[in-house]
């Protein structure tokens, strides 16, 4: 089964890495020739990490000849399952979802990585519906074991059970839910960060010691702050904004706080500042 995954980012090159080590024929595009650069590089070093505590059974070689990168729409012809992470904002998955879906072929299974946007409304954009569904990963892709599956309004059961199948092949946990606004991670997610930076911005605790507090205190891997950086401030943004905007619950409204980190660009790990420096 070939796979092309729409997106070189931090999720987009972990998920096609993801399908690599299964053994999937994989490409990878992003129609930016530096994301790509920058994606490729990601994988290297992810496989390196996983190659020396022997946690694959291939070698990093064979794994990364499994992947083709490119920057063009045209390198998804033959694909039987293509899925989109591409960043979370609606005008570029429209555009990206319509150019995708009129590149491959009939019966071709379209899958979003998208964290927060209702897989019915992006399902609009494509020709086939019914095979289009959520498919959300968790960074990092090759460590976390989740798959969250969002059935849309029109995703036929055919494609959730096949979605369901690819996902234990990929040795993860699918669970699959409805769609909702920020489905079940999210939702139970951006409050909890929220939360943490409205501690900050109140004067409440430091940035270490709120992190030390959720950390320790509640045995979290990771304190909501360095969580927030993890994700990215402007990916945390961009969801809470849905969030808010689809419940209009004060419990999802971005902090001004975090809205004027992402203004100075301070992203977290990838821009080398967030609530931490890097
Ligand atoms: N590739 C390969 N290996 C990786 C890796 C990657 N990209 N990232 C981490 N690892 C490995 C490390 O090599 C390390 O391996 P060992 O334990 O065998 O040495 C292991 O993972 C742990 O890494 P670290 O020691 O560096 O740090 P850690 O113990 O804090 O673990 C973590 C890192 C797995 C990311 C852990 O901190 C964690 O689980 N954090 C929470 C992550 C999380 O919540 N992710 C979901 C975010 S929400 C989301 O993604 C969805 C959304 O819609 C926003």
């Amino acid at each position: 089964m070939k796979v092309s995954v729409i997106g070189a980012g931090t999720m987009g090159s972990g998920i096609a890495q993801v399908f690599a080590m299964s053994g999937y024929e994989t490409t990878l595009i992003d129609i930016f020739p530096e994301a790509v650069k920058k994606g490729k590089a990601n994988i290297e070093k992810s496989l390196a990490k996983l190659s020396e505590k022997g946690s694959i059974n291939s070698t990093p070689d064979k794994i990364l000849g499994l992947i083709k990168f490119s920057s063009s729409y045209d390198d998804l012809k033959g694909s039987q399952l293509v899925v989109e992470a591409a960043f979370e904002r609606l005008d570029v998955k429209k555009d990206i979802l319509a150019k995708v879906s009129s590149n491959v072929s009939s019966g071709t299974i379209i899958g979003s990585n998208t964290s927060s946007i209702s897989i019915s409304l992006l399902s609009s954009f494509v020709k086939e519906p019914e095979n289009f569904i959520g498919m959300h990963f968790f960074n990092p892709p090759p460590i976390m074991k989740l798959v969250e599956i969002v059935n849309g309004n029109r995703t036929s059961e055919m494609t959730r059970n096949k979605i369901s199948e690819i996902s234990r092949q990929l040795g993860k946990e699918p669970v699959i839910v409805n769609d909702y606004p920020g489905f079940v991670s999210n939702r139970v997610l951006m409050p909890m960060l929220r939360e943490a930076i409205v501690c900050l911005e109140e004067g409440i605790g430091s940035v270490e010691d709120i992190d030390k507090t959720i950390k320790l205190g509640l045995n979290h891997p990771m304190g909501p702050l360095t969580l927030c950086d993890f994700i990215g401030n402007d990916v945390v943004y961009d969801i809470m904004e849905v969030l808010f905007r689809e419940f209009g619950d004060p419990h999802y409204k971005p902090p001004v706080l975090l809205r004027n980190m992402v203004y100075a660009g301070k992203l977290g790990r990838k821009s080398g500042e967030g609530f931490y420096k890097y």
